[in-house]
Order: structure tokens, then sequence, then C-alpha cells
């Protein structure tokens, strides 16, 4: 047992939000029910080779059907919020013209089962599923998306702006640019560097519109904000070209993103290192990305440590395992300070008015014991080591109001199908049954106290 892990009492403020997230591709299945139009996470997951077993999310959890059951368990947990996003394509089958009605129904319902459960739902806007429809059109790389955006964006506030008070407009930006058209291992699986970067220009451009559209719509109790990935940068030697390489990561996986949103500018350093390959920018481009947020939201799962390796050509560098350290399913190193680490940086250099963890939580394998409970220790040894580094950043002075842990049931991982468990909540595969982990019980009793009862066991 380490050290930091024998806390017994720690207070989180009074109001702290204790939630857990999901989003709609990943639980809702129902791809086709109901008028609901294709994304592209549907095309996607539909071409042979794409995804681990060839998985989809076709049925996924079933969430769309079986969200009273959900919504129960979520209660059940003790949960406070619930972050959740809305598939486009199930508002606007085409991504834009005809509304449909029976999509925008579904999350009505789920909203007031959320919150006649005294559960705050968090909705985001974008959550990787972009009708099929649009990027036929030549998707996020096309500026015309953008505006598409913009106008589902005010569609779904007039419908639950009422009833939702904190929105978030995308989710990783950095993983749909580079993971959706450089590395090409997540939809659309495009693999060029420049629409890469085009497309990062345009999300940030979109964000920026959407936090417009919702103040001029005007409802003062909605707080709305952007979902980054951060990632702490080490360089893996003292050596001056390892410590460029960590810079330019860190430009490009955190800078290239926080910089335009909180200093209204890009990266001085990585425009140059981007070259020819820099994005078509608009006048007053920057200054939309730059309205002002209420909240930044944090997804953090692990750091990388970085080494040069100039034969990688976009950015020159590669990330290297670190000796000793212990790694979840994913292959992500578990490294609990460097969430601390991220919280103290945005405090120091970018001031967000406030912070919520969007989501942290880990791919352990699951496996149930003798008596059918799924004794997933490790997992609550990795959350409780997060939620002391986030405590330590509050006493700082972190404006951190919330955490969300990922994810609130096992789900569909991606481009890793069902083969990643990372939930609260267990569910079979063959049944769609859920099951309750044990660190769903531990976060319930953490919850219900605000602070750690004792060690992990
Ligand atoms: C994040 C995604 C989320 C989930 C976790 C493990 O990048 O936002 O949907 O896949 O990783």
């Amino acid at each position: 047992m380490k050290a930091e892990r024998l806390v017994t009492s720690l207070r989180f403020p009074e109001d702290f939000l204790w939630g857990s997230a999901a989003s709609a591709y990943q639980i809702e299945g129902a791809h086709n029910e109901d008028g609901k139009g294709d994304s592209i996470w549907d095309q996607f997951s539909h071409t042979p080779g794409n995804v681990a077993n060839n998985d989809t999310g076709d049925v996924a959890c079933d969430h769309y059907h079986r969200y009273r059951e959900d919504v129960e368990l979520m209660a059940f947990l003790s949960l406070q919020a619930y972050r959740f996003s809305i598939s486009w394509p199930r508002v606007l089958p085409q991504g834009k013209g005809e509304v449909n009605q029976a999509g925008l129904d579904f999350y009505h319902r789920l909203v007031d089962e959320l919150l006649d459960a005294g559960i705050a739902p968090m909705a985001t806007l974008y959550m990787w599923d972009l009708p099929q429809t649009l990027q036929d059109e030549g998707g996020w790389a096309n500026r015309d998306t953008v505006k598409n955006f913009q106008d589902y964006a005010s569609i779904v506030y007039q419908a639950f702006g009422d009833r939702v008070h904190l929105w978030s407009t995308i989710n990783e930006p950095w993983v749909i640019s580079f993971g959706g058209h450089y590395y090409g291992l997540l939809a659309p699986g495009m693999k060029d560097a420049e629409t890469a970067l085009q497309v990062s220009h345009h999300l940030l451009l979109a964000h920026g519109q959407a936090v417009q559209t919702l103040r001029e719509m005007g409802d003062k109790r909605c707080k709305i904000g952007i979902v980054l990935n951060l990632t702490p940068i080490h360089p893996a030697s003292e050596g001056a070209e390892d410590h460029e390489a960590a810079s330019r990561a860190d430009g490009y996986m955190n800078r290239w993103f926080l910089d335009p949103i909180f200093a209204g500018n890009y990266p001085e350093d990585m425009l140059t290192w981007f070259g020819d390959k820099v994005p078509a920018i608009e006048p007053g481009d920057i200054e939309t990305i730059s309205t002002g947020i209420d909240y930044l939201g944090v997804n953090y799962y692990t750091r990388l440590v970085v080494e040069a390796f100039p034969s990688e050509t976009l950015i020159g560098l590669r990330p290297i395992p670190v000796e000793g350290s212990e790694y979840t399913e994913t292959n992500w190193e578990v490294f609990p300070q460097g969430l601390y680490e991220i919280l103290i940086r945005l405090m120091n250099e970018y001031q967000p008015p406030a912070i919520y963890i969007t989501e942290n939580g880990a791919n352990f394998p699951d496996e149930a014991d003798e008596t059918g409970q799924i004794n997933d220790v490790k997992r609550i040894e990795f959350l409780q080591d997060h939620f002391l580094q986030a405590h330590r950043a509050i006493e700082e002075g972190v404006p951190l109001l919330g955490y969300f842990v990922w994810s609130v049931m096992d789900l569909f991982e991606w481009d890793s199908g069902y083969s990643h468990r990372y939930g609260l909540i267990y569910v079979n595969r063959e049944t769609l049954e859920r099951k309750v982990k044990r660190s769903g019980l531990w976060y319930k009793q953490f919850i219900q106290q605000q602070m750690f009862m004792g060690e992990a066991q």
C-alpha cells in the first residue's frame, strides 16, 4: 500500500459536484431508430478492420431503451451529475435542415429522468458522431460545418436550455483532429496532416461560435465550456533534443488549443514548426475562438514521456515507456501527480474561471470473484490517488468545481470496441445486464461522505 493512500479523512468542498460520464455513440445503440441519421461512427465501425473485433455501436449498452434503469443506477450510486452527449444525427438526420422531433424527445425524456432523480445533467454538443451527410461534404475540414454546428447548437439550447445548465461544446478537439484525420485510428479514418490541422481550427471556431450563440440566447443560468484532453509532457532525458521534443509535444497537444482559447493566438513556435501546413485562418476567427468561457473541462488520463525522433514527420518525436511504472490495459501510464501538475499549470498560465475534471478513469481487466462481485480494486486505487491530487490542487487555490469519473458503465470504447472496460458498472455483453462494480460501491460511499473513509482495500 503506498503511503499516500493511508488517508482517513480528507474533505472536499460541500458544493463540489461528483459525477460520471458517457457519450451518445458509446452507450445509446438504436443506431437507426426513430429517424436517426448515420454518423461517421456508424460508417467507420461498419467498415471491417477499423474497430477491435469489428465491434459496432449499433446496440452498444442499449441505453436508448434502458435509460430509465440506467438513471436509477446512477441514483443508486449517489451521482450528483451526469455528463452525456447529444447525438447530432439523432436531432438532425441530415446534419442540417429538418429536425427529428423523435430524436429531441429521447433527450427530453433523459433530462427529465435525471432531474427527477436529483442528478444535474451536463450536456456535450459534440462527442465525435458527425452526421455522415456532412462528412460527405468534407466534414470538419469544410468551413461550412462550423455554421451547421452553430445551427445545431441553437436548436439543442432552445430545447434543453431551460433544464440543462451545464454545457460543453466539443469533446477533445486534439483527438478528433489528429486521431481522426492524421493517425486515422478514429472516424473518419483519414491520414493527412494538413487536413488534421485545418480540422483543429474549425473545431475551435465551432466552439467559439457555439459559446456566442448560447450567450445570445441569454439564459444566465447556463454555463458553457470546452473539454480538452490535457497531457503533461516530460522529456525522456536531460538532452537538449529531448527537451525541445517535449516542448513541441506540449505545443502540439496542449498549447495549440489552450493558447487560442485563453490567450487569443496560436503558439508562435508551433506556427513556425508546422510551416506551410498551418490552416487557413480568416480575420476574426481568433477573436471568436477566444470568446470567454465559464469553465474549462479537463480530461486527464496519463502523461507522456517523449524523446526526439526525427523520422516521425509531423512532430519529430515519440513517446517511450517508463520503466517501473504501472500501466493500464490501454497501455497508459498511471500517473496521478500529472493531474495536479496540469491543474496548477492551468491556474498559473491560463486562469480559467472554473475547471471541471470532465473525465478521469482507467481500463483494468474486470473479473468476477466466486460470489459474482467485480472486485476492481485497481480502479478504486486509481480513483483515490487521482482524487487526492485534485484535492491538493484545490487547497492551492485551483477553482476546481467537480469531477466526472469515466465511465458510468462499460461501453463502446471507440477503436477498442468492447474490449476495454472503464465502467463503475459492469455490462455483460451477452445479456447487457448491468452490475455495479466494487468501485461503484466505493464511489457511492465516497460521494455520500464527500471524503475518504479509509484506505482502498
Ligand atoms: C477519451 C474519450 C472517451 C473515452 C476515454 C477513454 O479520449 O473522450 O470517450 O474513450 O478517452
